[in-house]
Order: C-alpha cells, then sequence, then structure tokens
C-alpha cells in the first residue's frame, strides 16, 4: 500500500512542530521533522569551525557525513543554532543533501502508515505529491511571543525585541532565498494558527478525515 504524505510548511515558529505532533498522535502517521537536519547539520560545521562563506569547505564536509540523526535535541535549539541553520539552508547543495536524506527515511520507514513531514519546502519541494498539503499561518509578533515565552520556561535568557528580530530575519531568509523559498504550496490548505491551539485544531479535524 502507498504511503501516506501528509506535509505542513510555514514560517519560523509558527508552529508547525505542535501540529505535526498533534496529527502523528492522532491519525497514527510517523513524524518528520526536516528542521532538525538543517539544525543538525548546523551543529555539525559550527563545532568542526567550518567557514559557511566557503562552499567547498562545507562540500567536503558533507563528503564525510553519512547520516544525520532525526532525534530532538537541546543543544540544536538555540538562537545561534537558527540562525546558522538559516544561512545554510539557502545552498542548493545542501538543500539536495537534506531531501535525500527525508526521501531515505520515508523509504526505509515504508512498513508505516503514513507520515507527516513539516519544514519550508516540503509540500513545495521535497514531496511535491503529497495526500495532504497544509500551510501554517501565524503573525510575526504573536510567534516571536510564544518563542519568547518558550525560551524563557525552558531555561535560556531571552529579550522579546531581539526575538521578534531574528523571527523576521529569518523569514526575510527564508523567502527571499533562490532555493526552496518558503511559498505557500499548490494546492494546500492555510491554516490560521494566530488563535488558540484548539481554534486550529478545529481547522485541521475538518480536514484531515478526508484522508
Ligand atoms: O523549523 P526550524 O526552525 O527548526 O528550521 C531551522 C531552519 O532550517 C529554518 O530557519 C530554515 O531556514 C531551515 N529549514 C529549511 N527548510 C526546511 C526546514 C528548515 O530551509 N524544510
Amino acid at each position: 500500500m502507498k504511503n501516506l504524505i501528509v506535509t505542513i510548511d510555514g514560517p519560523a515558529a509558527s508552529g508547525k512542530e505542535k501540529i505535526s505532533k498533534y496529527i502523528s498522535r492522532r491519525w497514527r502517521l510517523k513524524h518528520l521533522d526536516s528542521g532538525i537536519l538543517y539544525r543538525r547539520l548546523a551543529y555539525i560545521l559550527l563545532k568542526d569551525s567550518i567557514n559557511i562563506n566557503n562552499l567547498n569547505e562545507i562540500k567536503n564536509k558533507l563528503q564525510e557525513i553519512n547520516s544525520i540523526s532525526f532525534q530532538k535535541s537541546k543543544k540544536i535549539r538555540t538562537q545561534e543554532i537558527s540562525k546558522f541553520a538559516s544561512k545554510i539552508a539557502v545552498y542548493g547543495f545542501v538543500r539536495n543533501f537534506i531531501n535525500k536524506l527525508q526521501h531515505n527515511f520515508v523509504k526505509i520507514n515504508k512498513n508505516k502508515k503514513g507520515f507527516v513531514i513539516d519544514g519550508r519546502d516540503i509540500g513545495s519541494v521535497v514531496f511535491k505529491k503529497a495526500d495532504l498539503k497544509l500551510y501554517i499561518d501565524v503573525n510575526p509578533e504573536i510567534r516571536a511571543k510564544r518563542r519568547y515565552k518558550q525560551l524563557i520556561d525552558s531555561g535560556e535568557k531571552s529579550i522579546y525585541p531581539k526575538i521578534l528580530k531574528d523571527i523576521e530575519l529569518r523569514d526575510k531568509t527564508d523567502i527571499l532565498r533562490k532555493n526552496s523559498p518558503l511559498v505557500i504550496p499548490k494546492n494546500s490548505f492555510i491554516i490560521d494558527n494566530n488563535g488558540s491551539f484548539k481554534e486550529t485544531i478545529n481547522q485541521i479535524k475538518k480536514i484531515l478525515p478526508k484522508i
């Protein structure tokens, strides 16, 4: 039987992870967070002092990497890694490398009922033929407030105006990049996540049973 693929795209801190986890539990689909792969790669490059403006240095490093863990970790959730991940995500060869890992993940886990995959280009580029595509919409101020609270709750120091500026900068980098910019994928449902989670879930419940 063909695996079901649900894609979730949207800007930084739009709640894609929480929504994906909900869908994963409710419809028993395996969750893959593509942002983790960009973050883990950024972490590796940073740790090995790779100059990210030197494309050959990155390319050589990619040749040494056989696999990247899909596991979440607190060490890759910092603001520094967020910015770094956004910077390397502009390179086409980096995106191809990460996209291959995602396709392999789906291939290897083919006995699963299906997948819910979130990111910035999942419905528009990586899994264009997905069964269902969602795009999460939230204004930058609400995203910054939520991210600020998340960082404070996890014990990190944080300043709201700086978070907002970082989010706006990441939006700009994601939307304006030449390779796979953040777009609303064709044939996707737009989910308004400006309100409560319950309101968001109600929109999703109306769409998901159709699959
Ligand atoms: O979603 P998350 O914030 O963890 O992703 C980290 C960064 O990786 C994003 O800011 C974005 O620039 C990049 N990314 C991407 N395409 C994806 C997932 C993440 O460009 N599919």
